[in-house]
């Protein structure tokens, strides 16, 4: 090890894990330090290039606590948070994406056709849809849990002016598979931009917004767990989301809703528009 130079330095540091025992974990470790490696030479990594590297990281390190965590947000802007939803899909299961830092546990369980709008300025949309498996059957008792940005892009974990509850519920779905909640359309919104991963963004020239979208975790017991996304049509950033979460199957178009239609479960009050958003999970192990 005393005569490293350019040609074996690489070797050198890959070889320092060969005793791990985890062998995940000394296969990931061998191979980032060669793909680090390889991307310091691809781009002649200079000095000043890796203090600011290193600056940033630290500066994501300073910013991030319990509730606010910048290094999941720098994997959502470069792409790494969608490569491994897609790299993970189920292949017959509904698209998942990204979690993102606004989801809080343990929302009001509410019952079928409820209304989580409340004193929420917007457009009232019934959101509702079946929970199915890979092969169509419905899932009762599937718990769908849900959160959304206000009008304004504020999520209730986000601002302490709004309830706590604000725009957020779990659900389970009824006999039929069915879940419907009557809600507000969430608005476009922009990620945090406070901190050095907004910096980066600004410095860029990248748009920091997000296409206005529903959050949803759908899970249900002997299926896989579902981190997906519902987003609105025609929404402006659909095609430039700073966190790369859209895929074609979760775009979703509202259409009017009057008492003309039926509504497919009871109501406490007529929303303007429905939104119909299925849900197939993937068996577990499938
Ligand atoms: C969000 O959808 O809430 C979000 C996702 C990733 C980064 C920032 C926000
Ligand atoms: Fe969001």
């Amino acid at each position: 090890m005393r005569d490293l130079d350019l040609g074996t330095i690489t070797d050198a540091a890959a070889e320092s894990w060969r005793d791990t025992p985890n062998a995940r974990l000394r296969h990931v470790l061998e191979r980032l330090v060669i793909h680090l490696h390889d991307f310091a030479r691809d781009v002649s990594l200079t000095h000043e290039d890796w203090r600011a590297a290193l600056d940033f990281l630290t500066e994501c390190g300073r910013i991030t606590d319990d509730s606010r965590n910048e290094f999941a947000l720098l994997s959502d802007v470069l792409g790494l948070t969608s490569l491994v939803d897609l790299a993970n899909a189920a292949p017959d299961a509904t698209a998942g994406s990204v979690l993102g830092p606004f989801y809080a546990e343990n929302s009001p369980v509410v019952p079928l056709g409820a209304d989580i709008a409340g004193d929420n300025p917007g457009e009232t949309v019934l959101l509702t849809g079946m929970v199915r498996d890979g092969d169509g059957t419905p899932i009762p008792g599937a718990l769908v849990d849900l959160w959304q940005a206000d009008t304004r892009g504020n999520y209730a974990v986000q601002d302490p002016s709004l309830p706590a509850e604000n725009l957020r519920c779990r659900q389970y779905t009824d006999d039929a598979g069915r879940y419907a909640v009557v809600t507000v359309l969430p608005a476009p919104y922009s990620i945090p931009m406070d901190g050095p991963v907004g910096a980066l963004l600004a410095a860029t020239r990248r748009s920091p917004w997000r296409p206005a979208h529903i959050h949803v975790i759908a899970s249900a017991e002997g299926h896989a767990p579902l981190v997906t996304e519902l987003f609105i049509a025609d929404d402006p950033h659909l095609d430039s989301d700073a966190v790369f979460g859209v895929r074609a199957g979760l775009v979703f178009l509202p259409r009017r809703f009057t008492e003309k239609e039926a509504s497919p479960v009871p109501l406490t009050r007529q929303p303007r528009w429905r939104l119909d958003a299925d849900i197939t999970l993937a068996r577990r192990g499938a």
